[in-house]
């Protein structure tokens, strides 16, 4: 399989067609923002570690029944994935409140969501990546009410698998958000599961260990990124059941 040309380039990772039609490669680069871009930075290795976790967490996953784009790891950074037509949804599972939802509405930060609570919005740049609701999504022909129930019960099925194996090595899956694509009528996730799509806490210590680093300043966010790869990926996937 060759890497031929540039098909897309996203905030941090690019992804390359290749000669195989059904077959992208996709980069993980080291480029890090937050607030719709309004903070940028470069980060020597960030894009390695954010491969290494989302490869091991795909990989987890499909070991456990689901279906993503994952196919193999190329190189450190960079990984084959299947060839999706993406749905332009952001899928947020939500196991305590944090982040925007306490910013918008009356949470107490810290507070646990149980059951777990999913958001959607709407990606698109343009318009800042809105919240939807069903109605919206099936009024903006995004996905079909079969679709979307598809989508709602994959991403609780993979909170539920993410939330068991990151207690298991001391972390809080505060928060995490997903994107789907579809592939011969199948719904699949795409994208990447990482230290910059996932709130993750520590359970003993509640120190962030993600982009809240980033974000707001909290530490050093390669250490933070090395020392949480390094925790994800040391446990061996068989102890969850
Ligand atoms: P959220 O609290 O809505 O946003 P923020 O606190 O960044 O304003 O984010 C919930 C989770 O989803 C968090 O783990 C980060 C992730 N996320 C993304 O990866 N990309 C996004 O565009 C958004 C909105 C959230």
């Amino acid at each position: 399989m060759k890497q031929a040309d540039l098909l897309y380039t996203g905030k941090a990772k690019s992804v390359y067609r290749t000669d195989d039609p059904e077959v992208y490669i996709m980069k993980f680069r080291d480029d890090i923002t937050a607030f719709d871009g309004g903070k940028k930075d470069t980060l020597a290795g960030k894009g390695r570690y954010n491969a290494e976790v989302s490869t091991f967490i795909f990989r987890y996953l499909g070991e456990h029944g689901i279906r993503t784009h994952y196919i193999e790891s190329i190189e450190p950074g960079v990984i084959a994935v299947q060839n999706l037509t993406m749905i332009p949804l952001e899928v947020i599972v939500r196991n305590v409140a944090a982040g925007s939802i306490v910013r918008n509405y009356p949470f107490r930060e810290g507070a646990p969501l149980d059951p777990p609570v999913i958001v959607i919005d709407y990606k698109s740049d343009a318009h800042h990546d809105p919240m939807l609701n069903d109605e919206l999504i099936y009024a903006l022909g995004i996905a079909t009410p079969e679709e979307l129930d598809q989508i709602k019960a994959m991403a609780l099925a993979i909170n539920e698998l993410l939330s068991k194996y990151l207690d298991l090595r001391g972390i809080t899956l505060v928060d995490f958000k997903m994107e789907f694509g579809r592939s011969n009528g199948r719904i699949i996730l795409g994208d990447e599961i990482s230290m910059d799509s996932m709130r993750l806490w520590d359970k003993e210590t509640g120190a962030s260990l993600d982009k809240d680093v980033y974000r707001f300043e909290k530490g050093d966010v390669m250490e933070t990124y090395a020392g949480v790869a390094k925790r994800i990926l040391s446990a061996p996937w068989g102890e969850v059941k």
